[in-house]
């Protein structure tokens, strides 16, 4: 029997034994045997003469203390533990380790041929031993020795020597000038195309800048590297923070278990997250490869000048990192857009991951493996505590603050509370109260009660916060409130409290809150939680026409936005009921009237006009429901649509036809596509012989936005024409596996009852590779996401697709693995029948004899 995994607590932090003042470290590559020489200054901090470094799957050669061989030692799969050493001692050890055979993508591994690394969290024990901790950071010199095949030899820092040697390989020392930790550490060695440029500083420095991407892969390279410097002069210009090294390196590689890391100088990327052109990538790809560089960026100063002091601390510079790249994109583009997307994260994975088994705080007290909090909870709940922080100091306060941390903080390993307190000293803002949002879990209720008295021109607003079941904190949270009242004539109303006028943001302190507004002339409508104030549910009685005034009249287009949504659900809601005993429902008529205006008008932001049209995710209504009503939900959404198309098949027609689009990059033509599409999968579902044609010709456009709109309207109405238009995409794009990625996503999200059986056969298709995470996450990923109606299929079949698929991946790649769990982690949520079949899934994966930390964590705690 294997012993089962232990968990680590943060009340348990202590220091660490000792510190390294540099660390110097030589490869050999080689395939299957790559050896790795570490020598390092190790200095006790109290005396202790044991040292137990961190340690996995590698092979001990040699081990020296001061020059001399040191036998005093004990090894375990974990930890090697010296004992008998003096205070302050050089250690030299020789390890050996095989990056090919390296499925896990983490410590050094072979991604299509190509040496890299990936040491966050604890990768760097997979290297070498050492102190594989946060708060341990030194300096680093490496040497790379290589075969000649192999042209770039990369780590961080500044190149400070290379050359041949006698034996005809080569070589190249880097040497990093700043201290950081393991996790930072990377390695990348092999063939590349080279895109350079340069950045100068806000002092005049000149920066180089290299983005290294797959041979013949130039004409992709562009656009992330005018999203690197554009992410460059906006962190200088809003944050007041400058590059420090000469030299700044991006890698694109296609084996990758995240999105991107910032390893100090040398970032490595998902190629996913770098490759771009008109031809393969949509307008979405282009969001998220410019937020990804820049968010990778901006860690330079938020997680590697200042790092955490622990794992548990990874808020600290994720939700931190996070915050700023949201800014970053809502500065440069539509910023009520980039809100919506936040909050659509938020509501539909996050609050879905705080009422489940894995729910915890955004600073985590508990973890078995910490790969496993790498979650939308530490990194966007994270990012929304951020914001508050920001929204009740402001932005000159929460600069001072910022400034306040790296004045105190700048080369050191920090927590969470040394952060807020920076922020509360510089601003003197009290934010005793508000560190509560570190501790809490599950997402906080808001039952909000209006009062309107007509005579006293009075309209007051009762709020009252509930904790979540599932949360330890049992004080009232810090909440800040947003509220907007607007008139009948769609005004916003002046905020008149005691005779003075406030500001839109307040403050909820207390269980329960009253606020009285006066000089209301007529019965306002709220708009409540504005901006997504703070990460809470809102429960508020609003009627249809309420929500119909905010759409129509409000200020902001996320409060447009959210109002809709809330139209969507209330309809949604009805439509169940109804539904549920035997009758039909269709979306209310003053709905479709609404829609059909806002097509007719086209007035505002064409792309939030986009958004507006579309219903909430099957993820956004099933958080409604304590046991998802499956079958009923799918059904009353498809039937949505088919009644939005149905009536408006003239307006989106001519919203179609309108748009004008000449494959421009600029937002009027991002908008414009946005559009385009949205009507496409809405028109596909009238048979209209014209659309077919139109969804046809759109297919065979050059730019990938509009190729892939035209296919989703194809593949979701399953038009005749789509299997012919899958195959000539599939004949097209072969050569591409990026653009393969978006193939597998369309095969696997088709309704059809023989969709599952396709996956299947997927498996086989000559691009897919079960051992690469982008092509699982396109084929699996989306099928277990975005296909409600075969994954929850009643016969249990999409889960089983999914459970075999996870008992591969669970030897192949752990961290992959368990990240593809998660649709299983809620199925309580669901009917008995459905939590039988899942819980069988789970159960295989209990009983594996080689189930690993990652999973184990995440399987044991859904099933108790
Ligand atoms: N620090 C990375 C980021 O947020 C995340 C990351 C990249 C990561 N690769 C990882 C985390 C592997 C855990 C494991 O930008
Ligand atoms: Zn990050």
């Amino acid at each position: 029997m294997q012993e089962k995994p232990q968990a680590k607590y943060l009340k348990d932090y202590q220091p660490p034994s000792h510190q390294i003042s540099h660390l110097d470290l030589s490869f050999d590559l080689k395939p299957t045997a790559t050896s790795v020489i570490s020598k390092a200054h190790y200095i006790a901090q109290s005396g202790e003469t044991e040292l137990s470094l961190n340690g996995v799957e590698l092979k001990l050669v040699k081990l020296l203390v001061n020059g001399v061989a040191h036998t005093d030692f004990e090894q375990s799969a974990t930890l090697l533990v010296l004992r008998a050493l003096p205070s302050a001692f050089d250690l030299e050890i020789h390890t050996e380790i095989s990056p090919s055979t390296n499925t896990s993508l983490e410590g050094l591994y072979q991604s299509a041929g190509a040496y890299c690394t990936q040491c966050e969290a604890e990768g760097f024990r997979k290297i070498t031993y050492f102190l594989d901790r946060p708060d341990v950071l030194t300096t680093y010199d490496v040497t790379i020795f290589g075969d000649k095949s192999i042209p770039y030899l990369l780590s961080n820092g500044n190149k400070v020597d290379e050359g041949t040697t006698e034996d005809g390989r080569h070589f190249a020392k880097w040497q990093d000038p700043f201290k950081k930790p393991s996790y930072l550490f990377a390695l990348v060695a092999g063939d590349f195309d080279v895109l350079k440029d340069e950045f100068i500083t806000c002092s005049g420095r000149s920066v180089e800048l290299a983005l290294f991407v797959d041979k013949g892969n130039l004409n992709k390279a562009p656009h992330a590297m005018e999203s690197l410097k554009r992410a460059m002069a906006w962190d200088e210009s809003r944050f007041d923070l400058e590059y420090d090294l000469d030299i700044y390196m991006v890698v694109a590689v296609d084996f990758f278990n995240m999105g991107a890391m910032e390893n100090k100088g040398l970032n490595v990327f998902n190629s996913a997250c770098v490759l771009a052109n008109q031809q393969t990538a949509t307008d979405r790809d282009y969001h998220t490869i410019e937020s990804i560089v820049g968010h990778e960026y901006f860690h330079n100063w938020t997680g590697n000048r200042v790092t955490c002091r622990d794992w548990f601390q990874l808020s600290l510079k994720e939700g931190l990192t996070v915050f700023r790249d949201q800014e970053f994109s809502s500065d440069l583009g539509s910023r009520g857009l980039n809100r919506i997307d936040a909050v659509m994260a938020m509501r539909a994975h996050q609050f879905a991951e705080d009422a489940g088994p894995m729910a915890h705080p955004i600073r985590p007290q508990q973890v078995i493996e910490m790969n496993n909090f790498y979650t939308v909870t530490v990194y966007n709940k994270g990012a929304e505590v951020i914001r508050m922080m920001h929204s009740l100091l402001g932005e000159q306060g929460f600069q001072k603050g910022m400034k306040l941390y790296f004045d105190r903080h700048d080369g050191q390993a920090v927590t969470c509370d040394d952060f807020v307190s920076a922020m509360q000293d510089a601003s003197g803002v009290e934010l005793q109260q508000f560190k509560l949002w570190y501790e809490q879990i599950g997402t906080p209720t808001l039952n909000v009660t209006t009062h309107y008295d007509d005579h006293a021109k009075i309209f007051s607003v009762n709020v009252s916060q509930h904790h979540a079941q599932n949360d330890p904190v049992s004080d009232p949270l810090h909440i800040p409130f947003a509220i907007e009242l607007l008139d009948d004539a769609g005004e916003a109303i002046p905020l008149i409290c005691n005779g003075h006028e406030v500001a839109k943001t307040l403050s909820l302190t207390t269980d329960t809150h009253q606020f009285v507004f006066e000089n209301v002339e007529s019965k306002p409508v709220p708009v409540l939680l504005e901006d997504f104030s703070a990460p809470c549910i809102v429960k508020y009685d609003y009627h249809l026409d309420q929500l119909l005034h905010i759409i129509k009249y409000a200020s902001s287009d996320y409060a447009r936005w959210e109002a809709m949504q809330q139209a969507f659900l209330l309809e949604v809601c009805t439509a169940v009921e109804q539904l549920n005993v035997g009758n039909t429902y269709s979306l209310h008529s003053t709905l479709i009237n609404t829609l059909q205006e806002l097509l007719n008008q086209r007035k505002g932001d064409v792309a939030l006009l986009a958004e507006l049209l579309t219903l909430p995710n099957f993820d956004a209504l099933a958080a409604m429901f304590e046991v998802v009503p499956v079958d009923v939900l799918v059904k009353v959404t498809h039937n949505f649509k088919q009644d939005i198309a149905n009536h408006l098949v003239d307006e989106l027609k001519a919203a179609f036809c309108a748009s004008k689009e000449h494959g421009q990059l600029s937002h009027d033509g991002v908008s414009a596509r946005a559009m385009k599409n949205i009507c496409l999968y809405y028109l596909a579902l009238v048979s209209d012989p014209e659309i077919q044609d139109w969804i046809c010709a759109q297919s065979d456009s050059e730019n990938m936005t509009l190729k892939l709109g035209a296919l989703k309207a194809a593949t979701s109405a399953q038009l005749d024409c789509s299997h012919k238009l899958m195959d000539k995409f599939d004949a097209e794009w072969r050569h591409d596996l990026l653009v393969m990625d978006k193939w597998f996503s369309l095969q696997a999200t088709t309704d059809n009852e023989n969709t599952i059986d396709t996956l299947y056969k997927l498996y086989e298709h000559p691009c897919f590779d079960k051992s690469n995470p982008n092509r699982v996450r396109a084929l699996i990923g989306s099928f277990a996401r975005n296909n409600p109606a075969q994954f929850h299929r009643e016969d249990g079949a999409g889960y089983r697709l999914l459970g075999d698929l996870l008992i591969e991946l669970n030897a192949i790649n752990p961290q992959n693995a368990s990240r593809m769990v998660t649709p299983f982690m809620s199925w309580r949520k669901f009917d008995g029948r459905r939590q039988e079949a899942m819980k069988v899934q789970l159960q295989r994966l209990a009983d594996l004899p080689n189930l690993s930390d990652d999973l184990y964590e995440k399987v044991e705690k859904a099933l108790s």
